[in-house]
């Protein structure tokens, strides 16, 4: 066992919205580089959490007429839950409301200030709620909107206290230059140090006008300060160690990686080094910043309502499924569209055909020829070529894992697929046995479950269940002893019985969430969309704008439901028969369990959307679509004002 330690951190998640996929991606990445560092034998921490101070937090909460904390308690809860539901492995789960957090942050603030780095004076300047952030008016859009967000800003003019990050230009642009890989990829590190290098102002760290947050330490005794919500939530990284309190996991600081998304690198890659630099501590080794997920092509927001529920995708698809989708679809650093046509494929053909199609011919053959026996001992006599280059690429995975080329990493491991395929194709275990060569074609036999082995080790990080499955068909256990030895080693597996397993990756025909993408099995409603799209005008909200003729290409009708009732095993789903004026009922599946019952639905009228290409949901076919507001209250239906006759088009 290595005693190399490794500190791998997700950015901590602002509780005034549930998770969606841009929060599970953070947190699958920075999940798998956590299980494969235990797997490689260093000891691991693994750190996750919530973001719970400022303003934006406290005006959420406000408009839904709740107490901040009680609002704060509920989302963090909701976030802790889903990350149990995806057996995401922290080690701790950090919130900022926790009170060793404000005592740490307290500490690190009286520490920064004894030293000099911090001064009072009166800032003057633009506050962006939704960002937390303070811009100079030069940059804002038309004098007046956030240069991040677009969201108007407010003025500000208050008594502050400073931070002195003008007197850190010089170190952080030597951090730069000394570690190339600080800031990873080395693309978005160019973007930070053009920036330092344009020049830093010092930073406003505490704010007066609102009161959730953390206080001043009571030796500066001014009390009508807040600390300012980037300060209070960097520090997390430190404090989830005992920072401040009892300090029992400082070890594990620096950080090997701290995971971020690209919308939050300046924070961690110039004002976080600076704040460690004036805590005179050690900087992260890596902060890596991921690209940004769009939906169809179009930024997710809850306004469009186009926001992916991870929840949802993973209840569909599968969750080892979704989290090999997501590492492998986009490189690190780039940008992602999530289209569910762009995730079947991925099943079918990377796991479906190469991964789990393996499994399936070694079952075979193995059943076939050899009573399900299979043995390794003679793989070296007649595949030495074929091992070699499995070896080669098993190699140089881990490289690829620590540098974030995830999805490279993912690539050089299917080729020992594709070695074990090919091999299946070009020696035919088949002919072998004709011609009476048993011996080799047991030891085929061999190199492929050797192959599949290999792979299922260095794929558990990121597919941990579907591995395991693998790993019992091949009587062996995923640890850091067999990553010692047939990975870093070249140990193949001892002989065993193999068991029949059921297909891992069943192939999927068409696509199983109608709500979350209404296209048709070979995707082409959504080419036909994106090609309108390149054409379309768009409104002042960045909203496509269509023509007359265009709307009135939806048949839209009143509906009365007839019957109602719950599709079994799911959480969301109504399975509801809906009178539109036909010779039948149409039957709609629905996504609307959380909010209706289905008695509540039964016999109500709704608006449906009666021209929609049929799609399955959950084995049940869908024949239409309800229309329904959505938002952070609830969902409610729409319904015509008084009764009218079912079919009634909706003009
Ligand atoms: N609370 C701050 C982070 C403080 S860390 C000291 C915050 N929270 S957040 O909830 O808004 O975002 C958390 C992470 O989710 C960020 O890394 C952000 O990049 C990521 N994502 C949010 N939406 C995303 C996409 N659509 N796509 C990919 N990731 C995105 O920022």
């Amino acid at each position: 066992m290595s005693c190399e330690k490794a500190y791998i951190t997700t950015p901590i998640y602002y509780v005034n919205d549930i998770a969606h996929i841009g929060h599970a991606y953070t947190t699958i990445i920075a999940d798998t580089l956590a299980r494969y560092s235990r797997l490689a034998g260093m000891e691991t921490f693994f750190l996750t959490g919530t973001d719970e101070h400022g303003q934006k937090i406290e005006e959420a909460a406000k408009k839904r007429d709740e107490s901040t904390q009680a609002y704060a308690d509920k989302i963090s809860a909701s976030f802790k839950e889903l990350w149990d539901e995806f057996h995401i492995s922290y080690d701790a789960f950090i919130r900022t409301t926790d009170e060793d957090h404000k005592k740490g942050v307290q500490k690190a603030f009286l520490h920064m200030y004894r030293k000099g780095d911090i001064y009072k004076d009166i800032y003057r300047g633009h506050y962006c709620i939704s960002c937390e952030t303070f811009f100079p008016e030069i940059q804002l859009l038309d004098g007046e909107f956030c240069p991040e967000c677009g969201k108007s800003t407010s003025v500000v003019e208050e008594e502050s206290y400073f931070f002195k990050l003008s007197a850190y230009e010089e170190r952080l642009l030597a951090w730069y230059q000394e570690s190339p890989e600080c800031i990873l990829p080395r693309s978005k590190k160019n973007e930070v140090v053009r920036f330092v290098e344009s020049g830093l102002e010092d930073l406003s760290i505490t704010r007066t006008s609102f009161d959730w947050g953390v206080k001043l330490p009571k030796e500066i005794d001014d009390p009508k300060h807040v600390m300012y919500v980037w300060l209070d939530a960097l520090m997390n990284y430190v404090t989830a160690l005992g920072y401040g309190t009892d300090e029992k996991n400082m070890d594990f600081w620096p950080a090997r990686v701290q995971l971020i998304g690209k919308d939050i690198l300046r924070f961690h890659a110039i004002y976080w080094p600076a704040f460690l630099m004036s805590l005179g501590l050690p900087l992260p080794k890596h902060i890596a910043a991921h690209g940004w997920w769009t939906r169809d092509g179009e930024k997710m927001s809850k306004s469009k309502g186009n926001v992916v529920n991870p929840k949802e995708v993973t209840e569909a698809y599968g969750l080892d499924n979704f989290r090999y989708f997501m590492l492998r679809e986009v490189p690190f650093g780039g940008d992602g569209d999530f289209s569910q046509k762009a995730l079947i494929d991925r099943i079918n053909s990377d796991l479906g055909n190469d991964l789990g199609n393996l499994l399936n011919r070694l079952i075979g053959m193995s059943g076939k020829y050899f009573n399900g026996k299979v043995d390794s001992s003679l793989v070296s006599k007649y595949y030495q070529r074929e091992l070699d280059e499995v070896h080669a690429s098993l190699n140089k995975l881990e490289a690829l894992l620590f540098e974030m080329q995830i999805h490279r990493y993912l690539e050089e491991l299917w080729r020992p697929l594709s070695v074990a395929n090919k091999a299946i194709d070009m020696y035919q275990p088949w002919t072998l046995m004709k011609e009476g060569k048993e011996e080799e074609a047991m030891a085929l036999n061999g190199l492929i479950a050797a192959i599949l082995s290999k792979v299922a080790i260095m794929l558990s990080p990121v597919m941990p269940a579907v591995c395991k499955k693998i790993a019992t068909a091949l009587d062996f256990e995923i640890n850091n002893d067999t990553w010692q030895s047939m990975i870093k080693g070249t140990a193949l597996l001892n002989s065993f019985t193999i068991e029949k397993i059921a297909p891992l990756f069943p192939r999927i025909e068409e696509p199983l969430l109608t709500q979350i993408e209404p296209v048709d099995k070979k995707g082409e409603a959504k080419k036909e969309t994106d090609k309108n799209s390149a054409t379309k005008e768009k409104s002042t909200e960045g909203v496509a704008l269509i023509g007359i003729e265009q709307f009135f290409e939806t048949s839209l009708k009143v509906g009365t439901v007839v019957k109602a009732q719950e599709v079994p095993k799911s959480k969301k789903l109504l399975l509801l028969q809906v009178d539109v004026g036909e010779a039948k009922p149409r039957q709609i599946v629905a996504g609307i369990k959380e909010w209706y019952s289905s008695e509540d639905m039964l016999h109500t009228q709704v608006c449906v959307v009666a021209n929609l290409k049929p799609a399955k949901l959950m084995g049940f076919e869908s024949e239409g679509m309800l229309l329904a507001a959505k938002d952070e209250s609830g969902l409610s239906m729409i319904r015509p004002e008084k009764p009218k006759k079912s079919g009634t088009p909706i003009r």
